[in-house]
């Protein structure tokens, strides 16, 4: 699983181990934005704590991997974005992968200071179907507004302004931190320096799954 601050790149990574290893990536973000455009029960319930910059509660979340994990093209094995996020949710994560005979190889926490993350997070452009994410400055698309890979239109996300960001990452040091605590007693965390450039940041990543 990759865990980190927002804007950390976990988003940004995340997809091309996917396609490295043939995993799926789950990303709990991504999935409740989803279930937030399509106005359904889960995303009428969501909306209100994502737009604030606040955690969706666990019993949602947790409902959302436990579907997932089932599904047939997850059996390979699976890559999870931003969850858990509270150690109530890694306990229920530990669970449902015991009763699959299942368990985590790796954890991987993209370590980052506060300080650079309100320039990545505002210039950040999403295509919300596969949720391919670009940066203004850091990593623009060929043409502006417009997604490589569809030529579809690019957004940008709505709790992606610097108040929001503060919330999420009040959010972050308070309720995510000690999730790393739990898997470090674990011995699976694998610390990334999540600041360098985009490459750099994928070379740690392939090195720390390969060994
Ligand atoms: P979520 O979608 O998970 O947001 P987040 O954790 O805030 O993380 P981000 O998606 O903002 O960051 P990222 O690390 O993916 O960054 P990215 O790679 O795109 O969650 C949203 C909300 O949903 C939460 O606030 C909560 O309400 C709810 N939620 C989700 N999961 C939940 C859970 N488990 N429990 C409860 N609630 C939950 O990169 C950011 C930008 O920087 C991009 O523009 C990118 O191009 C650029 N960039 C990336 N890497 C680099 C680099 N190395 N150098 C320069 N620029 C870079
Ligand atoms: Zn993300
Ligand atoms: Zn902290």
């Amino acid at each position: 699983m990759s865990g980190g601050p927002p804007g950390s790149g976990k988003g940004t990574q995340s997809p091309i181990i996917k396609d490295e290893y043939c995993l799926c990536h789950l990303a709990t973000g991504d999935m409740l934005r989803a279930a937030v455009a399509a106005k359904t029960p889960l995303g009428v319930k969501a909306k209100e704590a994502m737009d604030k910059g606040e955690l969706v509660s666990d019993d949602l979340v947790i409902g959302i991997i436990d579907e997932a994990i089932k599904k047939p093209s997850c059996q390979k094995g699976f890559i999870l974005d931003g969850f858990p996020r509270t150690v109530a949710q890694a306990e229920k994560l530990d669970e449902m992968l015991e009763k699959r005979g299942a368990k985590l190889d790796k954890v991987l926490n993209f370590k980052i200071d506060d300080a650079i993350l309100e320039e990545r997070i505002t210039g950040r452009w999403i295509h919300p179907s596969s949720g391919r994410s670009y940066h203004s400055k850091f990593a623009p698309p060929k043409v502006p507004g417009v997604d490589d890979v569809t030529g579809e239109p690019l957004i940008q996300r709505k709790d992606d302004t610097a108040a929001v960001l503060k919330s999420r990452l009040e959010a972050f040091h308070q309720q995510t931190e000690p999730v790393i605590e739990y898997y470090t007693k674990g011995g699976l965390v694998v610390n990334l320096h999540a600041e360098k450039p985009p490459k750099e940041v994928t070379a740690e990543v392939q090195k720390s799954l390969s060994s």
